[in-house]
């Protein structure tokens, strides 16, 4: 087992490990270690690392298997690994509003690892919000309101023809052909997180619409309330990336913004996804 050390950044989530070195073949104990850094920090984050597609694959696989983003998709690439790419001129980036990763899908991934590989001078870092923390801080009232809604999340705003993420200048494509189809499901507005039985606010500005049984007019006050509440600045921490820093958050219980600040540089990341499961 390593000797790591855990080091958190704020005190909402977030946490610095040191000492794995995410290139090689990692002992059970260790993942196990990383495992709990991650369900006890809900995103952790590793600097100073270098290692290859093939690696990173095996890394994610010891979490899961490896998700296939449908709209990143597009054929030209291979598709467990999504390379994430602004560039000086692109008007949209890649994750710029507060947002829960890919949850039209049914089974919404259970985390990410996305690493460094070009980073600008400043500008560019990303933010996450602890969504335990957004539900445990609501009122009993709101709670009991909550408890037994559901919310639809759709990717419409995010890939297919005419969306605004397709009609963007922006460097990583998406999904616009003609055969894409919307994907909608319905998930709790607050889950239980499956492996710490912990409930937590499920709802974010890139996918969800609309409650159960309500217009997306209707919806639209309350939707909105908890979706801002989610992200006061009390529930999150901003981490600055380093060429070669890695961010791996559960999918689960955190939202994520990558900030749209950069102007003049470029910023490539390269991500996997872990896939999830039903949400409850
Ligand atoms: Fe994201």
């Amino acid at each position: 087992m390593a000797n790591i050390a855990v080091k958190p950044i704020a005190t909402a989530l977030g946490a610095e490990i040191e000492g794995v070195d995410l290139a090689q073949d990692l002992s059970d104990g260790t993942i196990a270690q990383v495992r709990q850094a991650l369900l006890d920090h809900c995103v952790i984050f590793f600097r100073d690392q270098n290692f290859y597609v093939d690696q990173h694959k095996r890394l994610a696989r010891r979490f899961g298997d490896i998700f296939i983003h449908p709209n990143f998709n597009t054929g030209d690439h291979d598709p467990e690994v999504v390379t994430i790419v602004r560039k000086p001129g692109d008007t949209r980036i890649v994750g710029e509003e507060w947002h829960t990763d890919t949850t039209m899908m049914a089974e919404p991934p259970m985390g990410a690892i996305l690493y460094a590989l070009e980073v600008p001078p400043f500008g560019g870092d990303t933010l996450f919000a602890n969504q335990y923390m957004a539900y445990e801080q609501l009122s009993d009232g709101m709670k009991a309101m909550l408890a037994d809604l559901k919310c639809t999340h759709t990717d419409r705003k995010v890939a297919g023809p005419g969306s605004p993420a397709a009609m963007a200048k922006r460097s990583t494509a998406v999904r616009d052909d003609d055969q894409w189809r919307e994907t909608r499901n319905l998930h709790p507005v607050v889950r239980t997180h499956p492996e710490t039985g912990r409930k937590c606010l499920f709802v974010n500005h890139s996918y969800s619409v609309a409650f159960e049984g309500m217009t997306e007019e209707e919806s639209q006050p309350l939707l909105a309330y908890l979706m801002d509440w989610g992200h006061k600045p009390e529930f999150t921490c901003r981490f600055r990336w380093e060429k070669g820093s890695v961010a791996f958050w559960d999918n689960r219980c955190v939202k994520h913004l990558a900030l749209h600040d950069v102007h003049e540089h470029d910023r490539i990341m390269r991500r996997v996804q872990i896939a999830g499961e039903k949400v409850v």
